[in-house]
């Protein structure tokens, strides 16, 4: 215990043993409000860094090198919020590099995933940071959103179920914030683009995500850039207060998205954004005037304060001392483990056929006498893009040194990478196809990388530098213009194309004219069109960025160590025809309930692979469904048998998906994942709030309208074993 007689320093350390003496939460924050000064109140509404050296320093020097601060009083001791950005990893320090949130996506695993974030959480609490920026739950409306990579897919359930489960486990250290609220789901424009979305659309599809990590207790929210239907979200009444606060109890604090997040910082704070990040930016400018002038209130101001220390105390009053989070934890044996393990579990197997009547995968070690390593990315050591997301780790195991590694008996053939630069398309392909048609197999590794997706600030906008404060230094601004345009803020954004570059599919073509036992793996962040190559090889992984060990896990999955764990957590169409359209130069887009899987199956398309699809090394089925809806009609509770019929352990996940009456939309309503061991068989029960199944009429109110639901229970969307049970709601 502190001593409460101490010095003006231990005010705050003496509110928070108050707190962890069972002390009541608001009384401790009203007690810590009434020790400010009015310019301290001010100071806790934005970042504490003043702009120009805050900006110049992020562009020229560096960003993300240690937490970013806002609202600390080291008068009274408190330690403001410390922002430490993810959510592939602590990007502060030299972290643990996981794989990135698409890939965890493909888990379908929210216990692995809050493994993830206890392990992200204590590595930033070792690291001086007490918050945790990454719980990314923007839902992959189009593959060709840059930072596809930080999110965990198309379904809103999924996405859910992962952040809840990452800011679960974030939170045993720090605090989280879940992002970007809301309708963030593409990125050249996102500063500017408007999304047009009617209220059903809006709480049935782009919102149930928020809502069940806001009321699983997430500390806080970051808003968006884009506006929605007309209205910034960073001062969006409706969003930040009718939604968040009004209709679905959260009671943390709402930060901006960094610089550009807002455009009128006086109305921001009544509409419900308690702090400008990360600098003392457009606040800093207007809202002393504006309250002198009686344009903003104090009452605002301080129920702001009170959101943020109440928040802050209330998280670090749960956090235990005795759970150790020292230097130690940083990139430890067991996080390396942790990354490898989820780096197995993620890896897709789209497709294995049989070579002389064995599926070409598992690779067999004891009959490999030579095996060709080939494509672009075979020895490229990346973990995602260079973002805000991006965690500069210690080291990164590629493809090729993975497989060498599970390999010493194996001779390991590639092409001389630095040597191929110089040749062209076909020269690269035919250096390849060489390599490989004197090998036992040949493993392709190609995909993107930074360059072809990722975040994206652009070139330096003038429009957008409207909203920087007037410098001491009148030569600021160009100077700030010339760093920037000299720097890598250009590359990455959405995807100009969803299929792999042309030497990559080039390559393809030619290596598996000469090796029958050719597998591709895809290094990418979301979707990519496979259809002009797919059918020519044997088999096909998607990889992901897999994170620090990728190519451990990967030689892992390649070899049989593990099972290829993930299931495809969007849909991958046969033509990008298939999908919704879309402008990355957007500045207006209206977002309708049609995109992914659920469009193809409204249209009757086929997906070259369905949402949930994905191959293991063994077999399951799934039978024996029952689904009733319960005496209160609040849930359905589904139960289903599943069996794995096949040779080894591995990991299955049953799926549920729904299509309502009237709109006939069809989308996943719950699913489980399951680990078995060959001839086991476990009963799964499921309860599908019937919540999922309601359409929204108007603010606050739902209505499950009464009509014949179909429930598909099965191993993906378009399983053809899947079990139909027809349920009548009255
Ligand atoms: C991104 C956020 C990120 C923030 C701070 C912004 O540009 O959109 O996701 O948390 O930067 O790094």
């Amino acid at each position: 215990m502190s001593d409460p007689t101490g010095p003006e320093e231990a005010t705050y350390a003496r509110a928070l043993d108050s707190v962890r003496a069972g002390g009541d939460l608001d009384a401790a924050a009203e007690l810590l409000l009434a020790e400010l000064t009015p310019d301290e109140r001010l100071g806790l509404l934005d970042g504490d860094e003043p702009f120009w050296p805050g900006m110049l320093d992020m562009v020229g020097v560096g960003y993300n090198l240690e937490p970013i601060v806002a609202g600390a009083v080291p008068r009274l001791g408190i330690p403001g919020v410390r922002f430490a950005d993810g959510p592939r990893g602590a990007v502060i320090g030299h972290s643990t590099a996981f794989p990135v949130p698409m890939a965890r996506g493909a888990t379908w695993d929210p216990d692995l995933e809050e493994r993830v974030g206890e392990a992200i959480g204590a590595e930033i609490r070792a690291q001086g940071g007490n918050f945790f920026g990454g719980v990314c739950i923007n839902l992959l409306r189009h593959p060709a959103w840059g930072r596809a990579q930080e999110t965990y897919g198309e379904e809103p359930l999924l996405l859910g179920a992962m952040g809840v489960a990452l800011a679960r486990g974030a939170q045993r250290h720090v605090m989280a914030c879940v992002k970007h609220f809301a309708a963030n789901s593409m990125e050249n424009a996102r500063f500017t683009v408007d999304v047009q979305v009617d209220e059903a659309t809006l709480h049935e599809v782009f919102l149930p995500h928020f809502r069940a990590v806001v009321q699983a207790g997430v500390a806080s929210v970051m808003s968006s850039y884009n506006s929605v239907n007309g209205d910034w979200c960073g001062q969006n009444t409706t969003l930040l207060t009718d939604v968040l606060r009004e209709e679905w109890g959260f009671e943390g604090f709402v930060m901006s998205d960094f610089i550009w997040g807002l455009r009128d910082p006086v109305a921001s704070l009544p509409a419900g954004l308690d702090i400008e990040m990360p600098f003392a930016q457009q606040r800093a400018q207007t809202l002393a005037k504006a309250l002198e002038a009686g344009d903003a209130c104090w009452v605002d101001v301080d129920t702001a304060c009170r959101r943020i220390l109440r928040t802050q105390l209330g998280t670090a009053a749960t956090i235990l001392p005795s759970i150790a989070a020292g230097p130690e934890v940083v990139v430890s044996a067991e996080h390396r483990a942790l990354a490898r393990e989820v780096a197995a579990r993620s890896m897709v197997l789209l497709r294995n056929e049989p070579v002389d009547g064995q599926p070409v995968l598992p690779l067999t070690a004891s009959q490999l006498g030579r095996l060709a390593v080939v494509g672009r990315l075979a020895d490229v050591a990346q973990t995602g893009d260079r973002g805000s997301s991006d965690v500069r780790t210690p080291s990164i195991v590629t493809p090729l040194a993975g497989l060498r590694a599970a390999l010493p008996g194996v001779e390991i053939v590639t092409t001389d990478v630095d040597r191929l630069s110089d040749l062209d398309q076909e020269a690269r392909a035919a250096a390849a196809a060489a390599v490989a048609a004197e090998a036992d197999a040949a493993v392709i590794v190609v995909g993107y990388t930074f360059e072809h997706e990722g975040e994206y600030i652009g070139s330096f906008d003038p429009e957008l530098a409207r909203l920087y404060p007037p410098a001491d230094d009148p030569s600021a601004l160009d100077v700030l213009a010339r760093v920037w345009d000299d720097g890598p803020q250009a590359v990455g954004g959405d995807r100009a194309s969803l299929r792999l570059p042309p030497e990559d599919e080039a390559l393809i073509r030619a290596v598996a004219e000469v090796n029958p036992r050719t597998v591709v793996v895809v290094v990418a962040g979301a979707t990519v069109v496979m259809e002009d190559w797919r059918h020519d090889v044997a088999g096909v992984l998607i990889a992901w960025y897999a994170g620090m060990e990728g190519g451990a896990a990967l030689a892992d999955v390649l070899l049989g160590t593990r099972d290829p764990g993930g299931r495809l957590p969007f849909t991958v169409p046969v033509t990008e025809a298939d999908l919704p359209r879309f402008d990355r130069d957007a500045t207006t887009v209206t977002y309708d309930r049609w995109y992914g899987q659920r469009l193809l199956d409204r249209n009757g398309t086929a997906a070259a692979y369905p949402l949930g699809f994905g191959l293991g090394y063994t077999s399951f089925t799934v039978g024996d469904v029952v689904a009733v809806a319960d005496r209160d009609h609040t849930a359905l509770d589904v139960q289903a048998v599943e069996r794995n019929t096949g040779p080894r352990a591995g990991g299955h996940v049953v799926q549920v998906y729904v299509t309502r009456p009237e709109l006939g939309d069809r989308y996943l309503v719950g699913f489980q994942r399951v680990e078995l061991d060959p001839g086991q068989s476990v009963r799964v029960e499921l309860t599908i709030p019937l919540q999922r199944l309601a359409s929204r009429r108007g603010p606050q109110q739902w209505e499950v309208r009464p009509g014949a639901y179909l429930l598909d229970v099965g191993s993906n969307a378009a399983d053809p074993n899947a079990v139909t049970v027809q349920l009548d709601l009255p």
